[in-house]
């Protein structure tokens, strides 16, 4: 599976994208350590804060079906189509992510120039962790 087919896979997941609200279609595919791939989209509520980011779908979908080793994951998010910019995960998915995926855990994200990687530990420098209570 390489950077390239992943991010491909996090396209794809954006088309199941329920975001009848924003229109902004998000999808996420994450590599798990034995080589499956496991992809969530956002998922929106009448209740705005309801709502699930594409990266959790994916990581809770991944937690559910009793996985808990990742290496990657790729993000790509559009409100046209185009797929132009990055869509870099907020907050509460980083911390997510934090929980189950070290600092060296990559974050591929994709504009028109091509594939940017990130390390989680550059996107969340200071994560609160079991250790951290
Ligand atoms: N969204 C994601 O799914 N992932 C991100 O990385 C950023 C934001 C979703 C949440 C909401 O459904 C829509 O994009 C607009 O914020």
């Amino acid at each position: 599976m390489t950077d390239y087919e992943l991010m491909e896979a996090a396209k794809k997941a954006s088309e199941n994208s329920y975001s009848p609200y924003s229109h902004f279609r998000v999808g996420a595919a994450l590599l798990c350590d034995d080589g499956e791939v496991i992809t969530g989209c956002n998922v929106e509520n009448a209740s705005y804060g309801a709502a699930c980011c594409a990266e959790r779908t994916a990581v809770f979908t991944a937690a559910a079906k009793g996985r808990r080793k990742f290496s990657k994951i790729a993000v790509a998010g559009t409100s046209d189509g185009t797929f132009s910019a990055i869509t870099q995960p907020c907050g509460i998915c980083r911390q997510v992510l934090s929980e189950f995926c070290g600092g060296d855990f990559e974050v591929i994200l994709s504009d028109l120039d091509g594939l940017h990687k990130y390390k989680l530990s550059e996107l969340l420098p200071l994560p609160f962790d079991k250790t951290s209570m």
